[in-house]
């Protein structure tokens, strides 16, 4: 019998990360979904399970927490000894919450520094905490969660932590994608388009469900597929 495969969706209490979680899990892929906060996670899990049927477990995960990232790596090591499937979903857009920090003219270094930490260091780190695993077998599926914000061909002002935070991501594909091509490891960044969760607003043009399709084929590619590359519902798209 072959396994399940097994999935790691970070911030996937809600949004965008909620929904991936929930596609993945109707596959019979076996999810571990990962939220920094135990109690928002543990109400997730169970919604799936309450609404849907869905069996998926949940692990704490802070993205910017060495301590939570090897605790995770930990657990899956002993449950599974596997990871086939890594989505890089948590997000924070600080820059939106403050009038003043939406201009570069203005925007506190640490804004961009905390934004960072979040966007783009933290998978960085699990990244470099994951893939070993995924070596092992010979098989990943990395999905990084960017944004047209982060793409230099429409670069504009504004948001100016979100969106270098989101070109750093988008580099970091590239960079993993050419260190793991004689792998079957493949590493890719999308935009979910403009999404109705807390970050994108009501006044979004797309529904959750939309925000989360792409990401969820790109985890689940057969081999010889793309790597590092940009997509947005299923095309490739400029960096
Ligand atoms: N919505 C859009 O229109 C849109 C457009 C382009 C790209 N994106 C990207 O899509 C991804 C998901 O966005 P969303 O719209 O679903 O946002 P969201 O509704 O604000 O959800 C963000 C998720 O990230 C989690 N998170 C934040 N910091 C974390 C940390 N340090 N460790 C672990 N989890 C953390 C949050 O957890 P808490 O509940 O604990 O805060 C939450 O689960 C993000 O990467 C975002 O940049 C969104």
């Amino acid at each position: 019998m072959v396994p399940k495969k097994i999935a790691v969706v970070t911030g996937a209490n809600r949004g965008i990360g909620f929904e991936i979680t929930r596609q993945l899990a109707k596959k019979d892929i076996q999810v571990i979904l990962t939220s920094r906060n135990k109690t928002k996670g543990l109400i997730a899990v169970q919604k799936l399970h309450e609404e849907e049927g869905l069996e998926v477990v949940f692990h704490q995960l802070d993205v910017t927490d060495s301590i939570s990232i090897q605790a995770l790596i930990d657990f899956i090591k002993k449950e599974y000894e596997r990871l086939d499937i890594l989505v890089n979903n948590a997000g924070i857009m600080l820059d939106k919450n403050d009038s003043e920090n939406a201009s570069i003219l203005k925007t506190k270094l640490d804004t961009i520094r905390k934004t960072m930490e979040t966007n783009t260091y933290g998978p960085l780190a699990i990244c470099q905490a994951f893939i070993p695993l995924m070596k092992k077998n010979n098989y990943g599926r990395i999905v990084n969660i960017s944004s047209g914000m982060g793409q230099l061909e429409e670069m504009n002002g504004n948001y100016p932590g979100y969106r270098l935070s989101k070109v750093s991501l988008n580099a970091l594909t590239k960079i993993f994608a050419d260190e793991l091509k004689e792998h079957d490891i493949l590493i890719n960044s999308m935009c979910p388009g403009w999404v109705r969760t807390d970050m994108g607003g009501p006044n979004a043009t797309r529904s959750i469900e939309e925000g989360a399709e792409t990401a969820v084929w790109l985890a689940t590619l057969p081999s010889n597929s793309p790597s590092g590359g940009f997509f947005r519902d299923r095309n490739l798209i400029p960096w």
